[in-house]
């Protein structure tokens, strides 16, 4: 049965086959009400478990993953984390660590994330580090991190530099979860600007996803644009399915990101991010935010307001996704169209696709070059070719990228 026909309650169950897991595969289950359940099957009566969540998350949604745990006769201990950029640090990583020894988590025992992408990098980290490695159950509660952050078991932190800059997981671990579960009823306490940076990930997806087995998945996303806004539940659960697939083929052929450069493998989901992480510290930017919501006549629609920084994670994304089609069109590898449809569906999805106070571009090529994608301080980016593919490249002259970062100002 096609994904968007499938009742909303009848969880999808997509199976990552990974080496790191001795060939075990990860489950990823999708579905309403999957909460209660987490761990069933994981645990056996009197194991420890240690959740570590966010302040964002419903304290509601919280209480359903405990009490299943409960039901499972399981110990449970939670910490709370300030889901910032900031606070997705050694010191956070620390803190989760000193938790699971004062709640005396033991190797067979579990660390469960329940939380949006850096609580599942941070999380992950923790059960990676935490006596060699502990199972970790991943549950994410914004679509950034169901389509993402959960999925293929990168984990990690930032650092910052003794200036004050942070670089962005310079520090981490390849930790396959023991299971991915996401319950799209976290999706229904989402702010919408929550949903839009998700939506810009899935966007990523979609522009590499032509040879991945969603040939199709570029011109849905599109079409599907106006009922995800409105938070269609069916569209939604769709959405992630079809994203989480993509992003499992990826990861199963590729788990550890070692294919050479010619080849893609992993690399290819970097497409737009050594932009984003250039541009998301960045003080001191502002863009014009979203129309807002049900104005009937765009024609009079008053200017939209000025959103002030920082961009979150999905926002620099959907910003690097239009200056890597632009670059690929300079390059004359794509359609010559791609960037104003890029742009077209940011534009829709109510992202920002220009920025007022853009430092010189020279600063944020600068930036980019410190990127861990980085080989040897050279450039290495991903472009989108035709038919919604991608490729990896290390040969793109610095005049275009400069121009690139500058077809950004407002
Ligand atoms: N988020 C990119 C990756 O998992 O490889």
């Amino acid at each position: 049965m096609p994904p968007s026909t499938r009742p909303v309650n009848a969880p999808v169950a997509i199976a990552l086959k990974t080496a790191a897991r001795q060939g075990e595969r990860c489950r990823i289950l999708i579905g309403q009400g999957l909460l209660n359940r987490a761990a069933d099957a994981l645990l056996r009566p009197g194991q420890r478990v240690l959740v570590v969540t966010d302040h964002g998350v419903p304290a509601s949604m919280h209480a359903l993953l405990v009490d299943g745990l409960l039901r499972l006769d399981a110990h449970v201990a939670s910490i709370t984390i300030k889901p910032t950029e900031r606070a997705k640090s050694l010191r956070t990583l620390e803190l989760i660590l000193d938790a699971a020894c004062e709640h005396r988590l033991e190797r067979g025992d579990l660390i469960i994330a329940l939380g949006g992408g850096i609580i599942t990098d941070v999380a992950g980290f923790a059960a990676a580090t935490y006596r060699r490695g502990v199972r970790v159950v991943q549950c994410p509660s914004t679509l950034l991190a169901m389509v993402d952050a959960s999925v293929g078991g990168k984990t990690g932190v930032n650092l910052t530099t003794s200036g004050g800059a942070l670089l962005k997981n310079m520090a981490g671990a390849f930790h396959q979860p023991a299971r991915v579960v996401i319950d799209t009823a976290l999706l229904e306490s989402l702010s919408d600007r929550q949903l839009r940076s998700g939506l810009a990930e899935c966007l990523k997806h979609a522009l590499i996803s032509g040879g991945l087995g969603d040939k199709l998945l570029w011109t849905w996303t599109q079409a599907s644009l106006h009922a995800l806004l409105a938070h269609d539940p069916r569209a939604l659960a769709a959405l992630i399915a079809r994203n989480v697939r993509v992003k499992a083929r990826v990861v199963a052929g590729d788990e550890r990101e070692l294919a050479p450069p010619r080849k893609g493998g992993r690399m290819l989901l970097n497409l737009g991010h050594t932009f984003a992480h250039a541009i998301e510290t960045v003080p001191g930017l502002s863009w014009p935010g979203p129309p807002a919501p049900g104005l009937a006549s765009p024609v009079r629609a008053p200017a939209p307001k000025l959103v002030r920084g920082p961009l979150t994670h999905g926002e620099a994304v959907g910003l690097g996704l239009l200056a890597a089609a632009r670059l690929s069109r300079a390059m004359r590898l794509c359609e010559p169209a791609l960037p104003d449809q890029v742009r077209d569906a940011l534009t829709r999805a109510g992202l920002p696709t220009a920025l007022h106070g853009l430092p010189d571009a020279s600063e944020i090529l600068d930036r980019m070059r410190h990127d861990k994608k980085a080989a040897a301080g050279k450039l290495r980016l991903i472009l989108p070719v035709r038919a919604c593919r991608a490729v990896v490249r290390e040969d793109v002259p610095e005049n275009l990228v400069l121009a690139a970062i500058d077809a950004w100002r407002a």
